[in-house]
């Protein structure tokens, strides 16, 4: 294995979301699916150096951070830590939006995870790199199994989910805002549901818009109008169904065809057929 990787850091989307109840951690229980967005990701280039410095470099999308937080550090130092593996020089060309629900941050951190396994050939199963990433975030462990998974605990257990979305048109579109975490679970209502999202979503997509819930839109879309126009603006260009991503801002829609969309010059668009 040579002592330097490119990878591909792709991002998801939820379909459904459920904030069940509030933990005595500070986390809250979910019930989401989340979905691998396979041509929507950030680049990042991993290379083993000597000594045992972490060097980043960022590029594209810039992210406002000190570089010490920043994810792919801080998952090359837990990788240094409990590995004593060497230093790596980490560039990181940013596509993906933060902000928005797609778990960008997540799916970099737990790349490098994968990538100092191979790099350094440490072996590592994917239980274990999935509980690494579980330590950086709640989100991160989804990226090391990369399909369609029924999630639960804080996001952290997982189920695989038959999701077949393929030869369907797939749009994730941002406004230039964004909505924090914290924001998004501070108004919140936690509720047990009283469906199981995974007998909804074997329903034909056509279906799931009068019945899968992301529980952040009510008070998010009220908060945030401009969130709420680009997802009647999916609806009204035919999306079987829209939907803000995790915490938003992101919305995605799901069309049967590709679709012809209205947007904002301002608003982040990405669009792929899935296959
Ligand atoms: O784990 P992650 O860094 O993604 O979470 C950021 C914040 O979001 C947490 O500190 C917590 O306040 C909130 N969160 C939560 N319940 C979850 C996931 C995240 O309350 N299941």
């Amino acid at each position: 294995m040579s002592l330097s990787m490119v990878v591909k850091a792709h991002c998801k989307i939820n379909i459904g979301l459920r904030v069940v109840r509030r933990r005595e951690d500070g986390y809250h229980e979910l019930q989401t699916i989340m979905y691998p967005v396979r041509e929507l990701y950030d680049v990042i280039s991993v290379e083993a150096i000597e000594g045992s410095d972490v060097e980043f470099e960022g590029r594209g999308i810039v992210v406002d951070c000190p570089v010490e937080k920043n994810l792919v550090v801080r998952a090359a130092r837990l990788m240094q830590q409990r590995y004593s593996t060497r230093g790596v020089r980490i560039t990181l060309d940013k596509r993906v939006p933060f902000g928005a629900g797609l778990g960008g941050g997540s799916a970099d951190a737990t790349a490098v995870i994968s990538a100092m396994n191979d790099i350094f050939a440490l072996g590592i199963d994917r239980p274990t790199l999935a509980s690494l990433a579980a330590e950086l975030g709640s989100d991160t462990p989804f990226f090391v199994y990369d399909t369609p998974q029924y999630c639960t605990g804080r996001g952290e257990i997982m189920e695989p989910v038959d999701v077949d979305l393929r030869g369907k048109w797939l749009v994730v579109a941002k406004p230039q805002e964004g909505v924090s975490t914290a924001e998004a679970y501070s108004g919140v209502r936690p509720a047990v549901p009283e469906s199981d999202l995974r007998e909804l979503v074997a329903h034909p997509v056509d279906k799931w818009q009068e019945s899968i819930v992301n529980d952040f839109e009510a008070h998010i879309l009220e908060s945030h109008p401009r969130i709420a126009q680009i997802k009647q603006s999916l609806l009204d260009a035919g999306a079987e169904y829209a939907a803000m991503s995790g915490s938003g801002s992101a919305v995605f829609g799901i069309f049967d065809q590709q679709p012809a969309l209205n947007l904002s010059a301002d608003t982040f668009i990405h669009i792929e057929q899935i296959d």
